[in-house]
């Protein structure tokens, strides 16, 4: 059985929708346990019993949001052993900031978390 956590920020929804959609698709394949919750409702020492975590801010003024950057500190203080993220931003019609706020929450997990293999990043 493989378990994934799907964890997202959102302030107006749009987040939590895009998390949902997401979680539809991966319970159509057979073997996977999800859980799914906003990060305040997740606790990030139970972070470490999932094999690949889901991962999604909504994009403010070009980078993603500041829970996003919090929760990524938490990750890095827990040393996780080896496991796959994925990450995803949503945003309002500016494509020029969603792909530098991507590129920088990319940016920020390879450097913070370098034993996650960040296999994918999405909009
Ligand atoms: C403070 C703030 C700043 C934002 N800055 C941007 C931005 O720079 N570019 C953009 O395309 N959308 C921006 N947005 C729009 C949000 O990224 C977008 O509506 C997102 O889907 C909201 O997600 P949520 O409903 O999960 O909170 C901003 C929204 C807020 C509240």
């Amino acid at each position: 059985m493989i378990k994934v956590l799907i964890v997202y920020d959102t302030k107006y929804g749009n987040t939590k929708l895009a998390a949902e959609s997401i979680l539809k698709g991966i319970k159509v394949a057979e073997k996977i346990e999800t859980v799914i919750g906003h990060f305040k409702e997740v606790n990030a020492e139970k972070v470490a019993d999932y094999d690949v975590i889901v991962s999604g801010a909504p994009n403010h003024n070009g980078r993603p949001s500041r829970i996003m950057k919090k929760i990524v500190d938490r990750l890095a203080e827990l040393n996780l052993e080896a496991k796959d993220v994925a990450v995803f931003g949503t945003y309002a019609g500016r494509i020029k900031t969603l792909d530098r706020a991507v590129k920088k929450l990319k940016n920020m997990v390879e450097k913070k978390l370098p034993t996650l293999n960040l296999f994918y990043f999405f909009m």
